[in-house]
């Protein structure tokens, strides 16, 4: 057997198409706020600002400089509340060495109507009770259920099993599955045989960041495998799974680039599409 591709760039595609109906209707208008040039940022900033152009979104990328200050992060993001003119913004993350302490500061900081990454308190907060209160869902667990729906995967009744816990992936993407009625596992760094648990999984995701940490033992014959990892080695991006090794026991298997990534940007500019309609009374 060789497992069905699940191809988020086709994904993607699909969801920003349908977008654009509503982006010419309503004229969101995204913001990426990015300080310094840490190279894997600068490419997915990159991704997120054509995903825009695709559908026809206006975007602005607030630039700052890898010496900018508390101060001056603060002064943007405090702009970009205020500015109507500007529908959802993110500060694009991991900050630079000095500003490291004040990510938690940012999550919170971007007013709930605005925060289309969905990491502040109040979007995740809410997240935490029902479907219906996934308003401003985090953008990759989004982005996961999203490719998973558009295959037409079924969740309920289902036995997922998270590699990695967090905040940004592991722990919404556990609530989002419940809501799913999905049965979920959640797996860490101090998991002891992790095996044990991962070949159990009808679903199997993966967010540690770590090449090739799950091989092909590790695997159910006929899992569906969602791998979230992008590691650089060299000139490659790489993911979590073997994925040479994993392709003829897994049912379907996301590849790296071109799974999770892109499905992520179409979530992030879904949630940028769901801000204005909350502004404008509309959810
Ligand atoms: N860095 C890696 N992934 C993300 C994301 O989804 N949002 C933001 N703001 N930064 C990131």
């Amino acid at each position: 057997m060789s497992a069905l591709l699940l191809d988020g760039r086709a994904a993607a595609d699909a969801i920003l198409a349908q977008l654009k109906p509503k982006v010419a209707k309503r004229n969101p208008v995204l913001a990426i706020v990015q300080v310094g040039d840490d190279p894997a940022s600068s490419s997915y900033v990159k991704q997120k600002l054509n995903s825009c152009a695709q559908i026809g979104m206006l975007s602005e990328h607030r630039h700052l400089p890898a010496d900018a200050s508390e101060d001056d992060l603060r002064r943007t993001v405090e702009e970009l509340n205020a500015n109507d003119a500007i529908t959802g913004f993110i500060v694009q993350l991991p900050l630079p060495g000095h500003l490291a302490h004040f990510e938690s500061w940012v999550r919170d900081a971007i007013l709930p109507e605005k925060d289309i990454d969905g990491f502040g308190a109040w979007n995740t907060g809410r997240m935490l009770r029902s479907k219906e209160d996934e308003i401003m869902p985090p953008a990759t667990p989004a982005g996961i259920v999203a490719l998973l729906e558009h295959y037409k995967i079924p969740l309920a009744g289902k036995h997922v099993v998270i590699v990695g816990r967090s905040a940004t992936v592991g722990k919404p993407l556990a609530v989002m599955l419940l809501h799913r009625d999905a049965t979920v596992t959640v797996c860490h760094s101090k998991t002891l045989n992790l095996h044990t648990f991962t070949t159990q999984a009808d679903i199997l995701v993966v967010a540690v960041g770590k090449p090739k940490m799950i091989t092909a033992e590790m695997v159910k014959n006929g899992a569906v495998v969602v791998d979230v990892g992008i590691n650089r080695i060299g000139e490659k991006l790489v993911g979590d799974t073997d994925f040479d090794g994993i392709r003829s026991i897994a049912s379907a298997i996301t590849p790296v680039p071109g799974g999770v990534g892109p499905m992520t940007v179409a979530a992030l500019i879904a949630n940028c599409v769901r801000a204005k309609e909350l502004q404008q009374g509309e959810l």
